[in-house]
């Protein structure tokens, strides 16, 4: 409505309306090795276009006297209610593509503004206390990249929930970089610039192991970090990771139901069903097509999704499919190179207003409304 009215004004949109635009705009803003880091994946990209592709083989059915002039978009999620089933994936080195750098505090800053919660990445140009502080009343989840030392581990956890944030998201797919050809041909690997390493640099155990501080000897704490991170880990460590915290922990990067069943026996309390967006292994099942066996093996439990998400029609097919929410990743970050905190809060705004519409004429007022029965799958 405030566009139309806008409009109504001659007053013109500031950021593209949809996908496409804040594509097109976030390359024309991002210099080119930024762009091949946010916007590329592994391999020749394949999963990466199949997960956007599998959301076009599913069609949502509208339903007619459905009642649907309010909607209600509220989601319980550990205990918390959320305004939106809508979330920001944890993505690492985002201070790229921010113009000043500070890329995370500006994504907390806008979920701070429009309620959606964030994922905040290990890998983050400012600390997570400063990211926390950034959320405000808006629930903040950290994801956790587990380095190999246990110590640091407890660290940052310790500091995730002292600063607040209200789960811990570990990431299960990511203990090695996958194959990305565009990263490789231009030997760009951001995190060995120490671009997104605040968490570390400013993290006790961390600093106890080095020799000299980041702030006098970076490039040294750089290949620390490298020493420290990425740890594969196994069955074997899930009761410690539990151990870890009391705060919800949610395992990221679950595809097989198997692993969802082995996931919820020992003791996780949500599953994020995600392919990392296509930027980890190439070759793989579309995520969207993960989802129905995730939910069925997670049984009760709450599933977030992540990879593909494009739209509000996108996120709305998500949770027909059974996710309890949905988390976008590259939209944001592009919303970020358009405009700073206001480039992301006109995707979420946008994202949202589309998911809400879409509901409202299809005429599902509800989440619950959202089952399987709403969709036919196309193709
Ligand atoms: C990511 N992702 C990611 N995931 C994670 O757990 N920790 C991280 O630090 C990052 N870093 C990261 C950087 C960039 C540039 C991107 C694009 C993605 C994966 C992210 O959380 C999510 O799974 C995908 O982005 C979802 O796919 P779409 O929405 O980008 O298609």
């Amino acid at each position: 409505n405030e566009i139309y009215l806008d409009g109504l004004g001659g007053v013109a949109p500031r950021f593209p309306m949809g996908f496409a635009g804040w594509e097109a705009r976030a390359e024309a803003a991002l210099p080119p090795s930024v762009w091949s880091y946010v916007a590329g994946g592994a391999g020749d990209e394949h999963t990466q276009r199949a997960n956007v592709a599998a959301f076009a083989r599913w069609g949502l059915i509208p339903r007619v006297f459905a009642g649907a002039v309010e909607r209600d978009l509220t989601v319980e999620l550990f205990g918390t209610v959320l305004p939106s089933p809508v979330l920001m994936a944890p993505i690492g080195v985002l201070g790229l593509c921010a113009q000043d750098g500070h890329g995370d505090l500006a994504a907390a800053r806008a979920a701070a503004r429009t309620g959606v919660p964030m994922i905040a990445s290990t890998l983050s140009a400012d600390p997570l206390e400063d990211v926390a502080a950034a959320l405000g009343d808006t629930p903040g989840y950290f994801q956790l990249y587990t380095p190999t030392d246990r110590d640091l581990a407890e660290s940052l956890v310790r500091r995730a929930e002292a600063a607040g944030f209200r789960g811990i998201v570990v990431t299960l797919d990511t203990w090695v970089t996958g194959w990305r050809p565009r990263d490789l041909s231009t030997a760009n690997f951001p995190q060995l610039r120490g671009h997104c390493l605040a968490n570390y640099f400013s993290d006790p155990v961390f600093r106890a192991h080095l020799k000299r501080p980041p702030e006098e000897a970076p490039q040294e704490a750089v290949l620390n970090w490298v020493r420290v991170f990425g740890n594969p880990l196994t069955w074997d460590d899930l009761p410690w990771l539990r151990s870890l915290t009391d705060l919800p922990l949610i395992l990221k990067g679950l595809c097989h139901p198997e692993d969802v069943r082995r996931a919820k026996d020992g003791g996780a309390d949500g599953i994020h069903c995600s392919n990392h967006g296509g930027r980890q292994a190439n070759g793989g099942l579309p995520a969207l097509d993960a989802l129905p066996g995730v939910v069925a093996a997670a049984d009760g439990l709450p599933v977030l999704f992540d990879s593909g998400v494009r739209s509000g029609a996108d996120v709305v097919k998500a949770l027909a499919l059974g996710a309890t929410a949905v988390a976008v990743g590259r939209p944001y970050a592009y919303g970020l190179a358009l405009g700073g905190a206001d480039g992301v809060v006109h995707v979420l705004r946008s994202l949202l207003a589309e998911t809400d519409l879409t509901m409202a004429v299809d005429g599902y007022p509800t989440l619950a409304h959202l089952t399987p029965e709403a969709l036919r799958r196309v193709g």
